[in-house]
């Protein structure tokens, strides 16, 4: 089989740099190399001894570039890239104004097409290698989002958005046809390739409690899948959320009480949570994808990233566009870094990178798979050119260690650093 060489820096990780010192589980490089044979990563070593070894294998030299995991979004709603950065409203008449009425047209399959596709190309632009999506309440928009994924041999997640109540009528189903659509689309996708379905009620304001018990009865039925939600993420969608559901603990339970919490669920923002909801999340082992540029750009608040990896709970991180303002990963970790400040906690370059890469791969239950430059994970990998703009290339020039080279093209950095993508072995033409 077909061997290549990367030669550049690289960065790996061997534990979570949230929990423990970065510096005893981060790897860096300075003239490292990634080996890749078909599909997967053979091995990451020194360049010295892996161009000894493989004489054989096809070089490609990336220079000071610097070799990691691909980025894995851990959430985002591909069916609003056509309305990302849309202006001046908070969360329920965001959705009102601007979203529903564009989720409306994915019932079209043409369109659906044609915005899946643009979609994902715009992620390999970024960097990013894998997504995980809620698509519209049309099936049509989940066979677009998977077709377009397998034509790119991209690992996603994706399930169909639910809703039945509080949203327009070109935009609702039921609790029974929730149920039997959702059912079909992950008999279709799930394990297809490299797709993964997730269960995808959208939250609970817009969900009767018929349909949020028929998607629990679902993913009792199908306890492989991801199921994904939105969870806390603005005062007064929380104050709705106690309306609807008088006799719910807290919003949490509104999920829980319909069997919708669960160590493969993943709950998007996150952000003004009860004590008991970060031990419960903790408890079952669920996992929480931080939104920043969303949360900044929505008005929503700042998530406690650190104490709740701190507290047991398992942290992704994701732009959430079309309410994010940005389809890059290294901007969604410059406004991590950006909130960590205003709560008073710094965090490291490092930790941001695992953030984008490990972490949100281990929110999907890919740990190892994706994610991870490590031998046997999947050869989805991006090349970040660490000195891609005037700005940024004045800056580094003085740097005086790696991380002094890496932070300016987090906080700077856009599609221009990106060298580099491979997708499964393959390199993005
Ligand atoms: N809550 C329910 N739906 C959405 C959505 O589409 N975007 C965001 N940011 N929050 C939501
Ligand atoms: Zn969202």
């Amino acid at each position: 089989m077909e061997q290549h060489l990367l030669l550049g820096q690289t960065l790996h990780f061997s534990g979570n740099p949230l929990l423990s010192d970065w510096q005893d589980v981060t790897h860096h490089n300075s003239r490292g190399a990634v080996l890749i044979e078909g599909s997967r990563i053979l091995a990451v070593d020194d360049a010295d001894a892996l161009k000894r070894a493989h004489l054989q294998a096809k070089i490609v030299d990336y220079g000071d570039g610097l070799i990691h995991a691909g980025f894995v979004d851990a959430h985002m709603h591909y069916p609003q890239t056509r309305m990302i950065a849309s202006w001046g409203k908070q969360l329920i008449d965001w959705l009102n104004t601007y979203t529903f009425p564009e989720e409306s047209k994915f019932g079209d399959r043409a369109y659906a097409d044609a915005v899946a596709a643009d979609t994902l190309d715009l992620a390999l632009a970024h960097g990013t290698t894998t997504l995980t999506s809620f698509c519209t309440i049309h099936p049509e928009s989940v066979d677009a989002f998977f077709t377009a994924a397998a034509q790119r041999n991209m690992a996603v997640v994706a399930g169909k958005t639910c809703m039945d109540r509080n949203a327009p009528d070109t935009l609702v189903d039921t609790a029974q046809t929730a149920y039997d659509d959702s059912k079909a689309l992950l008999e279709k996708w799930h394990g297809n390739g490299r797709a993964a379905y997730a269960i995808t009620p959208r939250f609970s304001p817009t969900s009767t409690q018929n349909q949020l018990s028929a998607l629990g009865a679902l993913w009792a039925e199908n306890p492989d899948c991801l199921m994904q939600t939105h969870l806390s993420e603005q005062h007064p969608e929380i104050a709705w959320v106690k309306d609807l559901y008088p006799t719910s603990r807290d919003y949490l339970d509104t999920y829980e009480a319909h069997g919708l919490l669960g160590a493969k669920g993943l709950y998007g923002h996150a952000i003004h949570l009860e004590p008991r909801e970060i031990s419960r999340l903790a408890e079952v082992g669920a996992a929480v994808v931080h939104c920043p540029t969303s949360n900044t750009f929505i008005g929503s608040g700042m998530c406690d990233v650190l104490g709740l990896a701190r507290a047991g709970v398992a942290m992704g991180l994701a732009t959430d566009t079309g309410g994010g303002s940005s389809f890059s990963m290294l901007r969604t970790m410059a406004a991590a870094y950006e909130i960590g400040q205003l709560r008073g906690d710094v965090l490291h370059a490092a930790q941001l990178m695992w953030l984008a890469t490990e972490g949100s791969a281990a929110t999907l239950h890919q740990q190892g798979q994706i994610g991870h430059l490590g031998a046997g994970a999947m050869a989805d990998i991006t090349v970040l050119d660490l000195a891609a703009t005037p700005a940024i290339a004045q800056r580094t020039r003085s740097a005086e260690s790696f991380w002094d080279q890496l932070f300016p093209t987090i906080m700077m950095g856009d599609d221009r650093a990106i060298k580099d993508v491979w997708v499964a072995g393959q390199r993005v033409a």
